[in-house]
């Protein structure tokens, strides 16, 4: 997809799409601002009046707990007027179209539309439709991108491990269906990671990881080795139209994180999952609620991030 379309004129960052084609040193701004917003201290987000006076509107065409809720938080301590569309109480169903749907949430004077959908590319469409004063964020398109998702991820690993650069990590699990291993894989490969894996079997690897910087792995023995960050992914089976795989115990079998596999890993490795989370299915219990999981701190971190972007998209940057 282009991506041209995501910076105004001057080269200001004007709509968030996609991790992909992002340079580097915008990827580090995003991290430098959003960790302004982070009170050291009192573990807790700073409230800052940057978007006082704006609205922002969360369009979610596909269920969500995190992602929504935590863009609402962080337009909140932006001060933005913030609204929660309801897409199934919308006119959507009396047949109006996209389009005409956007032209008169506009009209109500929105300036910005934070979007999920299922189809990829739908917050491109969007951000082409939209006048040229409204600001889009992509909050998961179809398999295509999670940008703000790969965003927390990055933040949680500099948190943790510092410096990318000496950095292995393992991505494991339904690659082929993952907006968040796509966005992962580019944001990871922009910082200068130095080995990206991406662990899955034959099934549910696409075509091309190397091009996205990873290398396969089919065994999950031999793919988390060693590594710094694991990231779990779940099975997305909304999104598969046949059956990919034989059973879900076999699949926790083959592919599942177990504290006997997670020891194979580097003694201080930590452990990720975007969310939702099946336990039992691609991660042990016990894994989740343990020492290694940062799993609740990228929650966290969410905020933090979107807020950052937000403030980015609308011209604000790094905050003191
Ligand atoms: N990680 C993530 O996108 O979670 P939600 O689907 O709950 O927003």
């Amino acid at each position: 997809m282009r991506n041209n379309i995501q910076f105004d004129q001057h080269g200001q960052l004007r709509h968030f799409l996609q991790i992909e084609g992002l340079p580097r040193p915008l990827l580090k701004q995003i991290l430098k601002t959003a960790s302004s917003f982070i009170k050291a201290k009192k573990k807790t987000i700073r409230k800052v009046p940057l978007l006082r006076g704006k609205t922002v509107l969360n369009l979610f065409f596909e269920p969500s707990t995190r992602t929504r809720t935590t863009f609402e938080l962080a337009a909140k301590k932006l001060s933005a007027d913030v609204i929660n569309f309801n897409i199934n109480a919308s006119s959507t169903s009396k047949g109006e179209s996209l389009t005409d749907m956007l032209q008169n949430l506009e009209a109500m004077f929105c300036d910005m539309f934070v979007v999920r959908h299922a189809d990829s590319g739908a917050a491109y469409f969007m951000a082409e439709h939209v006048s040229p004063h409204v600001h889009i964020v992509n909050a998961g398109d179809g398999c295509h991108e999670h940008p703000t998702q790969a965003m927390l991820d990055v933040l949680t690993i500099q948190q943790q491990k510092g410096d990318f650069t000496p950095l292995r990590v393992a991505i494991v699990g339904d690659i082929l269906h993952s907006r968040v291993a796509r966005s992962l894989c580019h944001a990871l490969s922009t910082l200068g990671v130095s080995e990206i894996r991406a662990v899955a079997p034959q099934t549910l690897m696409p075509m091309g990881m190397e091009a996205l910087g990873a290398v396969p792995y089919t065994d999950l023995r031999q793919g988390i080795k060693d590594v710094d960050v694991v990231v779990m992914l779940r099975l997305q089976r909304e999104r598969m139209s046949s059956a990919l795989l034989p059973s879900e115990r076999e699949y926790f079998n083959q592919y599942g994180l177990t504290e006997s596999m997670l020891e194979l890993t580097h003694p201080d490795a930590i452990v990720m999952h975007p969310g939702p989370i099946n336990r039992g299915v691609e991660i042990e219990s016990s894994i989740v609620d343990g020492p290694r999981s940062v799993i609740l701190r990228q929650v966290s971190n969410g905020i933090a991030v979107r807020m950052a972007v937000m403030a980015m998209v609308m011209g604000g940057g790094e905050h003191d």
